[in-house]
């Protein structure tokens, strides 16, 4: 039985402020929650509530906090903790918003996450084991960022992530190991060319190329330069993030100074699907442009993984519509955008249905919570996307991934990645 909701205001990995939950059981034990919070988010994404005005350039959370408080915990005071379904129904019933704008995104997902983690305190197991319950589950196969762009670096490139995915590795451990050595390798060369200017949001580098394909080269040179084969024992994996660059069918690249079509946009593509080892591609055409990743998905979704993120925006609902009509084949899965626990996990039952993979994701501006870990394996997602292979907000997910490991789960590995 839940005993007392705290809420506090904490900092996330941006400095920004954002909110931090302690659900507290008549039994003594506790579960807690942290928000993270994204910078290239989706138009139909939950939204985090913040304060306005001059102060911490209107970041504060003070409202958020305030909402937890005086609406959320005297509801919740009593409740059983189990009933997830029901504690989150019910903040979004007191809600009463599409998108969580009245007590705030990032109110209820820290409280939802709390909830969870207590309950899985309350049975003194480890979430993912909680999660798992008799099922069998793996380890997920991650996507780890080398250079970080977009809106994540200030717009240097267009390109928003370009990671890395061990499709060699055996283990979880032997995924980070290659990682590291590739990111090791990929800095050298950058620092070499004069090309690092430091590290971006997710701790991947913050190039200064020149154009897009040269960044594409360069990782490709970069795994070799770390003794791999490109495509064989390392392979790519892109988010294009195009909802930030593509409005109405128009797609903006500042590297290469001009315009492309839908049409243009996929063809452009295309062509580094040939030329280059990618095994995974999110959101390739903006989140509006629905008859351009039908198109994409047609040409390419036999070969590679395609992963709607500002387009699915972890929504059951548009996951389901997705498969319908042919759109991607793999959907993010971000707590944060769905609002609730309850939530995540329906978009995740949608993937499934659908035959769609799934990625457990971090956020742009994320804190040392590592639950998305457990989310992960104990839901047995098969993928995970934190970031890059530096910075501890990102450091703090990977290093509890090979905790959990020791418990003798099997690695998803390369078998985690779909095909349409
Ligand atoms: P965000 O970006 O957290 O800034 O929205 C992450 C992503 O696009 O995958
Ligand atoms: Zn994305």
């Amino acid at each position: 039985t839940i005993k007392e909701v705290k809420a506090r205001r904490v900092w996330d990995s941006r400095g920004w402020p954002t909110v931090e939950v302690d659900v507290v059981l008549e039994s003594g034990r506790f579960g807690r929650g942290m928000a993270p919070a994204g910078a290239s988010r989706g138009t139909h994404e939950a939204v985090d509530l913040r304060d306005g005005g001059t102060a911490l350039a209107g970041k504060d959370v003070q409202k958020a906090l305030n909402a937890i408080e005086t609406e959320i915990a005297p509801v919740l005071k009593g409740m059983n903790v189990v009933d997830q379904a029901a504690i989150d129904g019910r903040m979004k019933e007191m809600d009463g918003t599409a998108n969580l704008a009245r007590l705030g995104g990032n109110a209820v997902i820290a409280t939802s996450m709390a909830v969870l983690n207590a309950a899985a305190a309350d049975v003194e197991l480890p979430l993912w084991r909680h999660l798992a319950g008799d099922a069998p589950v793996r380890l997920p196969l991650p996507q780890i960022q080398i250079f970080g762009g977009g809106a994540h670096a200030s717009r240097r490139i267009d390109i928003q992530d370009l990671m890395v995915i061990a499709i060699g590795a055996t283990s979880f451990r032997q995924a980070t190991e290659m990682t590291a050595e590739v990111y090791l390798s990929a800095g050298r060369i950058m620092a070499e060319r004069g090309l690092l200017q430091g590290v971006a949001d997710e701790g991947g580098y913050w190039p200064a190329f020149d154009n897009n394909e040269q960044a594409l080269d360069t990782l490709v040179k970069a795994i070799e330069g770390a003794g791999y084969v490109p495509g064989e024992d390392v392979a790519i994996a892109l988010d294009i993030a195009s909802s930030e660059f593509g409005k109405n069918g128009r797609y903006r690249l500042a590297l290469e100074s001009r315009d492309y079509d839908s049409d243009g946009m996929c063809e452009l593509l295309l062509k580094w699907l040939d030329r280059y080892p990618i095994v995974s591609i999110e959101d390739p055409l903006a989140e509006d442009d629905e008859a351009g990743l039908i198109a994409f998905t047609n040409a390419a979704g036999a070969k590679v993984q395609i992963v709607g993120d500002d387009y699915l925006v972890t929504d059951g609902q548009r996951v389901r519509r997705a498969s319908e009509i042919g759109a991607c084949n793999c959907v993010l899965v971000k707590p944060n955008q769905a609002g609730t626990i309850t939530d995540t996990r329906a978009a995740l039952d949608a993937a499934r249905q659908a035959g769609f993979g799934a990625i457990v994701s971090a956020r742009s501006g994320e804190t040392e919570d590592f639950i998305i870990v457990h989310l992960s394996t104990g839901w047995d997602a098969g993928q995970l996307k934190v970031g890059s292979f530096a910075r501890s907000e990102r450091m703090a997910k990977w290093n509890e991934a090979i905790r959990i490991e020791e418990s003798d789960l099997p690695f998803a590995g390369r078998g985690a990645l779909v095909r349409s």
